[in-house]
């Protein structure tokens, strides 16, 4: 495949952003003639952000699996589509190419369908890392279905949560999942959240670890069972869905400063170029080089950088069961080097912990196979940076340092692998068909450099979040509303004096966690479930390896004594509701939480505790009760 739209100087970088910029429908359009429709558009773009209502290439018809399977197979079809490597090292791997891969998504999608499955019924997939994960995302798409992909470690609570928010009817899960050395028992989670739930009508179960299930008659059904049913008796084709460009392809489930989780939708046209377009264009992709994305597929980030980035561009994805430090830390190197993977796309989170175990597990690692590294998910520190630059790419490699959310789809702001500069700790510069800008509190833009302000987008890009599900009020008010004709990222940002971009982090009430979004209300939920908990506030503070660590303040009766005791059985409470991801690193038990008159919780002061920087809080007069502080202060942990 070739890509004509790669972009290969800093001219032609210049030249497409003011294209996209200037005349965004020609721009989009010349890109979007290079994929495969059953019928192309009518009209490339029509916006409002009032509504908001954005729709591009309307009138188009089109199936995202032939773009990453069908139109490949001619040219590539026994290329590597995926490397798949298990949590065992000595556990053999397994590469399917596109032939095989198409002809198990074929195959899959009549598994859905014999079992029920429809365009537009909503399919939850709670998998592990195994390449049967992306057959189901594929065949999901293949047939219609919308597929909501939901994160290993969330809890069954939180997977109910999401399966009623969705009317999801079918799920596809797995026995259990490895995890470094954990074995994870996904269908008994899946069991649990399905206790009383009457609108489930069926669960394929793939086997992975053998773990004892208990499998409901008319209810569950083994995906290998399924498959032998079509191998014998079914049609050996599955012709892909006529989709309409603003069709659904998928929901993904993200946290915000308020309320439970929204689900996130994603159209089928628009995703796919922009999923398409910054793969190419940011990590340089050239074909036959192996992409190894870290990410898990339940996130953003392996939705478009595992699977439709690099598939649909005819790439070879590597996908890892396993964790980067087990059974030890060399685990990522040891996979660069056995593959010989080209692109490295992981998180600082990941970069930080390896850097912490020292240079010995990269001893005897041949890494020259190595020509892009990538990290997404948090703002990653200088010194994380030049450990990557220096140990990892040995100072021959550039480093894309990619921001973007669930919400954009696909990579926004970041340098271009040996087109644009990269700075230690700058995302740099939009992409073509982004337009960001910087805002003050009132909403005015910030115009001219070396400023900061809340990070806006002025105007569509075709991987633009359409709605949250059921509910597009809330996608109104959360991302359109704060400040009007924009979209709001939630992000601060800084411009420098040469217009490189800086993410400084989230301004609203939402935590990075080890690159997961957290939202501090959610733990808050969670938390104050927990019998004998009065209140509590959830702040984040800065954490060696995980960016951000979650402190909470918590007002308890002080029933059942030892208070160590009950802060894991708040521990445990959150793992429940939402998952292990979700527990405190610190829980501060306290008689009362700062408040002004009106009610409100200074985050602002907790925030300050909770960083240790005691010394100066400001204003704390407009409190109800300023002595508080000082009693927080003194039994900080
Ligand atoms: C943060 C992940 C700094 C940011 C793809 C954003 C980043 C949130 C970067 C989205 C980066 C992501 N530098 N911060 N390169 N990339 N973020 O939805 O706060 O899981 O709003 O999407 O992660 O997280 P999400």
């Amino acid at each position: 495949m070739n890509y004509p739209y790669q972009i290969k100087t800093r001219e032609a970088y210049d030249k497409a952003y003011k294209q996209s910029v200037e005349d965004p429908e020609s721009f989009w359009a010349n890109i979007a003639e290079t994929f495969t429709w059953q019928k192309k558009w009518d009209k490339v773009l029509t916006w409002n952000f009032k509504d908001p209502d954005i729709k591009w290439f309307e009138g188009g018809k089109l199936n995202i699996t032939e773009n990453c399977l069908d139109r490949h197979l001619e040219k590539s079809g026994n290329k590597p589509a995926i490397i798949w490597e298990s949590n065992d090292p000595e556990e053999h791997h397994r590469i399917l190419t596109y032939k095989e891969l198409h002809f198990k998504v074929v195959q899959f999608s009549n598994v859905l369908k014999n079992n029920g499955v429809k365009k537009g019924d909503r399919v939850c997939i709670y998998m592990g890392m195994i390449p049967e994960l992306a057959i189901a995302t594929l065949a999901c798409a293949r047939i219609g279905a919308i597929h909501s992909v939901i994160f290993g470690g969330f809890s069954a609570q939180a997977i109910a949560d999401r399966l009623d928010d969705a009317q999801s009817e079918f799920i596809i899960t797995c026995d259990g999942a490895y995890r470094g050395a954990k074995d994870i028992p996904l269908k008994s989670v899946i069991d649990d959240a399905l206790i009383g739930n009457k609108s489930i009508k069926r669960v394929i179960v793939c086997t992975r670890t053998r773990t004892p299930v208990s499998m409901i008659k008319g209810r569950d059904v083994w995906w290998e069972d399924e498959i032998k049913k079509v191998e014998t008796h079914g049609n050996p084709d599955c012709p892909a869905e006529v989709m309409d460009a603003e069709d659904i392809l998928f929901i993904l489930y993200t946290s915000g400063s308020t309320g439970k989780p929204k689900g996130v939708v994603h159209s089928t046209a628009g995703y796919m170029v922009w999923a398409n377009y910054t793969f190419v264009n940011v990590f340089q992709y050239q074909p036959g080089q192996v992409h190894f994305c870290t990410a898990d597929i339940g996130w953003i980030t392996g939705h478009s950088y595992i699977i439709y980035g690099p598939l649909s561009a005819g790439g070879t994805t590597l996908m890892f069961e396993g964790v980067p430090t087990w059974p030890d830390a060399g685990r990522f190197w040891e996979i660069v080097d056995t593959y010989k993977v080209n692109i490295l796309y992981t998180a600082p989170t990941a970069i930080r912990s390896l850097m912490g175990f020292g240079l010995e597990y990269l001893k005897n690692k041949d890494l020259s196979s190595l020509k892009v590294l990538g990290t997404v998910g948090e703002p990653i520190n200088e010194e994380a940076w030049h450990w990557y630059d220096k140990n990892i790419g040995k100072g021959n490699c550039p480093i894309v340092d990619t921001w973007w959310q669930t919400e954009t789809g696909g990579i926004m702001i970041s340098n271009i692998a040996n087109v644009t500069e990269g700075i230690p700790s700058f995302a740099t510069l939009p992409l073509p068909g982004v337009q960001p800008c910087l805002v003050d509190e009132n909403g005015v833009e910030i115009e001219g450099n070396k400023v900061n302000g809340n990070l806006c987008i002025k105007a569509p890009w075709p991987g633009i979040i359409r709605s949250t599900y059921r509910d597009h009020e809330r996608c109104r008010q959360t991302y359109f509303s704060t400040y009007p004709d924009k979209y709001f990222t939630g992000d601060g940002c800084m411009r420098d004096a040469d217009g490189n971009y800086r993410i400084t982090g989230r301004v609203d009430d939402v935590l990075n966690v080890s690159g997961h979004r957290i939202g501090t209300a959610e733990v808050e939920n969670a938390i104050n479930m927990h019998a004998g908990v009065i209140e509590s506030a959830v702040v984040g503070y800065p954490h060696d390896i995980k960016g951000q660590g979650i402190y909470a303040y918590v007002i308890h009766d002080g029933s059942h004594g030892d208070p160590n005791l009950t802060r894991q059985d708040i521990l445990q409470t959150v793992a429940r509701i939402i998952g292990p991801i979700a527990k405190p690193d610190k829980i501060q038990f306290v008689p009362g939480l700062p408040k002004t008159r009106s009610g409100k919780i200074m985050r602002r002061i907790l925030r300050k505790i909770a960083e240790g920087d005691t010394g100066n809080l400001g204003d704390t007069s407009t409190l109800l009760d300023p002595s508080l502080v000082d009693i927080i202060k003194e039994s900080r942990i």
